[in-house]
């Protein structure tokens, strides 16, 4: 701590951290450089000076408040992540990690990083900064780093944790890995650490950790209905799994939900690759419900998607439903307008999906 008093970067969420403040500084900082963070963090805390204005901004100016930052991805996500404050949580901050974890666009880091640096919560947040810092310190070399796990280290972070000043222990542990830590050319000789770290010992601390050898991908197939029905489309509710069909597995349904955790999705399933399997499959889940078509569900195209280490095959299917199913309701979905609809957080598949089936009315395409 002494060595972060004398060393930390003075940046400008730090000189006064507010939660709100701290949010949006680390989503800025998710992929942008520090340098480039600081002139835009200033900017858009201007722009929208709480989470009310920013929840209640159009999308279009949040994301000319986000230019040039790029990955407008976390944009959309920080916006949604607004509305759902203000709507299910009254516009008050989550009050610990644990709240924070729950809205769109905020991992275990991000989560630990607002939690500890605008909260005071003792918890970690381990980037890849402090994996390397971390890492380094407990082994001598490169092979004993590989047996290194992220749950380990992650360990390692939650006990190390200054009881007092958790956020600014975070910060040291990151600037250290981005100053004097650093990837390829460690400055061991000014590193407050220097005498207890065993890749120093070791001599070669700019082997650790080993790169890791990329996950392999996982290719997948799902497929994504866009049913209108009397007052709207049918949307499938965020808390409940949006897997409908039979044919999706445990696992793949659970994987889309924490994929897109606090999204809402169109009604979910997986799809074989066979051609009309997926159109078969969504007709009769609707009318297994005991419902009726009053236009039968027909194929309206196919995307690709990949996000992590999923690469995707989804396919579309699109009709319309004469109503609810003799009155009892599929579990998990709704029926939303399409006025409504633009205001939900839907998820990038749904999204995608809704101007394919949209913008491809031609049953015969
Ligand atoms: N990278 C992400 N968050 C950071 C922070 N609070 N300080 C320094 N670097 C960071």
């Amino acid at each position: 701590m002494s060595w972060y008093d004398r060393a930390g970067r003075p940046l400008p969420w730090r000189e006064r951290p507010s939660v709100y403040g701290t949010w949006i500084s680390e989503i800025m900082l998710q992929q942008t450089t520090v340098a480039a963070v600081v002139p835009r963090w200033h900017e858009f805390l201007r722009c929208f000076p709480d989470v009310g204005s920013l929840a209640a901004a159009e999308e279009a100016e949040v994301l000319n408040a986000w230019s040039g930052l790029g990955y407008y991805r976390r944009a959309r996500q920080l916006h949604a992540a607004a509305k759902t404050i203000v709507i299910t949580l009254d516009g008050r901050l989550p009050v610990d990690e644990a709240g924070w974890s729950a809205l769109p666009g905020i991992g275990a880091y991000t989560a630990g990083a607002i939690a500890s640096i605008g909260l005071g919560e003792t918890v970690p947040a381990v980037d890849t900064n402090v994996v390397r810092v971390l890492s380094r310190l407990v082994c001598h070399t490169a092979n004993e780093a590989a047996s290194l796990t992220s749950a380990s280290v992650r360990i390692l972070a939650t006990a190390l944790v200054d009881l007092q000043r958790p956020g600014d222990w975070n910060q040291a542990l990151m600037d250290l890995g981005a100053g004097v830590c650093t990837t390829a050319v460690p400055e061991c000789s000014a590193c407050p650490l220097a005498g207890q770290c065993r890749a120093e010992a070791g001599g070669e601390p700019e082997t650790i950790p080993p790169a890791r050898s990329r996950p392999r991908p996982i290719k997948g197939h799902w497929s994504l209905l866009v049913a209108r029905a009397p007052g709207g489309l049918l949307v499938a509710l965020p808390q409940a799994p949006p897997a409908l069909l039979e044919n999706t597995g445990e696992e793949l349904r659970h994987d889309y939900g924490s994929l897109y955790r606090g999204y809402r999705s169109l009604p979910f399933g997986a799809w074989s690759a066979e051609p009309g399997d997926a159109v078969d499959n969504w007709t009769q889940w609707w009318l297994r419900l005991g419902g009726a078509w009053s236009e039968p569900p027909r194929d309206a195209g196919m995307f690709r998607h990949a996000i992590t280490r999923y690469r995707l095959q989804a396919r579309v299917v699109a009709g319309s439903v004469c109503g609810w199913p003799g009155g009892a309701v599929p579990e998990g979905v709704v029926v939303v307008s399409e006025a409504e609809l633009k205001d939900l957080p839907l998820n990038t598949p749904s999204l995608r999906a809704f101007e394919l089936a949209i913008g491809n009315q031609d049953p015969n395409q």
